[in-house]
């Protein structure tokens, strides 16, 4: 089949990949003209597992291609996906829809253009319940001959195994009203249903809802443990065994039940504000989901303080190094990062930050505060930016801080002492080599 995609960042991009290795041909399209040419170079603009082999082995094949004109992926796609991003206004907290209604205002006019061309409309970006019928009713009021069909196909992949989850999927869910958008998106999901993956065909209004009660649920669950682990580190239970053993319930289900520095991305903290946010407009005060929005926040900016009372000796006007800027590994993405809480609430207190992380130093630069700039450096590698500190905090789980040689690292720093949001290290090896080694649920 041929398709469209509307909006190159995260998604946009590693599903653009994936469905021309399933063999759809794909026309990606973004405003960014820079994007476009480096992709048609065969550079990524992002950093993802995989992606450069799959961006060369397609341009290769000829089974994608870039463009910044919009008629080109109009007038060649009978597929679009919308994959544009829908932040938080900071403001109100509320879902960000201008992408969405600049992006499908230029798609209403140029289809005019082209004859009003049939094409299915497919939005894949996270949106509001109820967006899908305002965004239809939006486009024909523009162009009244519009002639498309809009279906709600909401995207579930993690950034760091994008490729790997949306190859392998637990579902596919498309919300349809009409049969038509259920045959055609049922033949471009096809190549995986193949293999034995579900697809759930349901309203359009619960499929956008599915999206929000699986973050947020989800969202939940790690603010849950991380409140156990609050307190494990004043009881002495182990946190770890307490996810596993819960986990074993069929029920829970082991994973995202481990404990770490906060919750972060893109994903999560937006979707569950603005699903708070959507409880006040319906006038539903929705306190589970309230209360995690703000478990997470507190836990985020508790970070600082935390680092400071593993500190045997005072921290203010002095350096500790960080591992970790990009809200998880494998991505390169610092949005909601927590490593970002801890440098801005550091800097407020006067105590500077040797930084290093492989991937997300670009990113954490542009969105830090401005003013927590004066206080941190960035290094190229780990063993620069931990010379000389007070005391070591990792925050991010990168594989390549776990193979770092810690006897030598035990030089470098002054208290001895590590903080390791994400309980990467072996505890034993780092006491063995005279560490005070702080992990998450540790008593103190
Ligand atoms: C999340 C969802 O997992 C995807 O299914 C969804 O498609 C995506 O949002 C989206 O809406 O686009 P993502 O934000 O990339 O994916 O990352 P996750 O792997 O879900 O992690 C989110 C945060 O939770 C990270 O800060 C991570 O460190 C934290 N986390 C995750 C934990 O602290 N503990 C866990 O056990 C799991």
């Amino acid at each position: 089949m041929k398709i469209g995609i509307i909006g190159t960042g995260y998604i946009g991009l590693t599903e653009g990949l994936c469905f021309a290795s399933l063999g759809q041909h794909v026309i990606c399209y973004d405003i960014i003209k820079e994007k476009i040419d480096q992709l048609n170079k065969g550079i990524p603009t992002l950093y993802e597992e995989n992606i450069d082999v799959l961006l060369k082995e397609n341009l290769e094949k000829k089974t994608i291609t870039f463009t910044d004109d919009l008629k080109v992926v109009l007038s060649g796609s009978e597929i679009v996906f919308l994959c544009v991003n829908t932040p938080e206004n900071p403001e109100t907290g509320e879902c960000d829809l201008s992408q969405i209604m600049t992006s499908t205002e230029s798609i209403s006019k140029m289809s005019e253009t082209l004859g009003n061309k049939f094409f299915i409309l497919a939005v894949r970006s996270t949106v509001p319940v109820g967006t899908n019928k305002k965004v239809k009713e939006h486009m024909l009021k523009i162009n009244p001959k519009l002639n498309f069909l809009i279906c709600s196909n909401p995207e579930f992949s993690r950034q760091g195994s994008a490729i790997y989850d949306f190859m392998n999927p637990d579902r596919v869910i498309v919300g349809v009203d009409n049969e038509k958008s259920k045959e055609r998106m049922g033949l471009v999901y096809k190549p995986l249903t193949d293999k034995g993956f579900p697809i759930f065909f349901t309203n359009i209004e619960t499929a956008e809802m599915i999206k929000y009660a699986s973050n947020t649920f989800l969202n939940i669950k790690i603010g849950f443990i991380n409140e156990i682990c609050d307190i494990c580190e004043m009881t002495g239970a182990n946190v770890e065994d307490i996810g596993k053993a819960m986990g074993m319930d069929k029920r829970i289900s082991p994973l995202f039940l481990k404990p770490g520095p906060g919750i972060g991305g893109s994903c999560f903290p937006k979707d569950s504000i603005a699903l708070a946010k959507m409880g006040n407009k319906l006038g539903l005060d929705l306190q589970i989901i309230n209360a995690s929005v703000n478990s997470n926040i507190a836990r985020k900016n508790s970070l600082a303080s935390r680092v400071i009372n593993y500190s045997k000796n005072k921290l203010e006007g002095k350096t500790i190094s960080l591992l970790g800027l990009t809200f998880k590994a494998n991505t390169d993405d610092t949005r909601y990062s927590p490593a970002l809480n801890l440098v801005e609430e550091l800097a407020k207190k006067n105590i500077k930050v040797n930084a290093y992380d492989p991937h997300g130093t670009d990113k954490f630069k542009y969105m830090v505060d401005p003013k927590a700039l004066d206080f941190i450096r960035f290094f190229d590698n780990a063993y620069d930016a931990i010379k000389d500190t007070e005391l070591l905090v990792i925050i991010t789980e990168w594989d390549e801080y776990k193979q770092l040689d810690y006897k030598k690292i035990y030089d470098m720093v002054q208290q001895k002492v590590i903080v390791d949001f994400r309980n990467i290290l072996n505890e034993q090896e780092m006491e063995k080599i005279g560490f005070k080694y702080y992990y998450i649920g540790k008593k103190i």
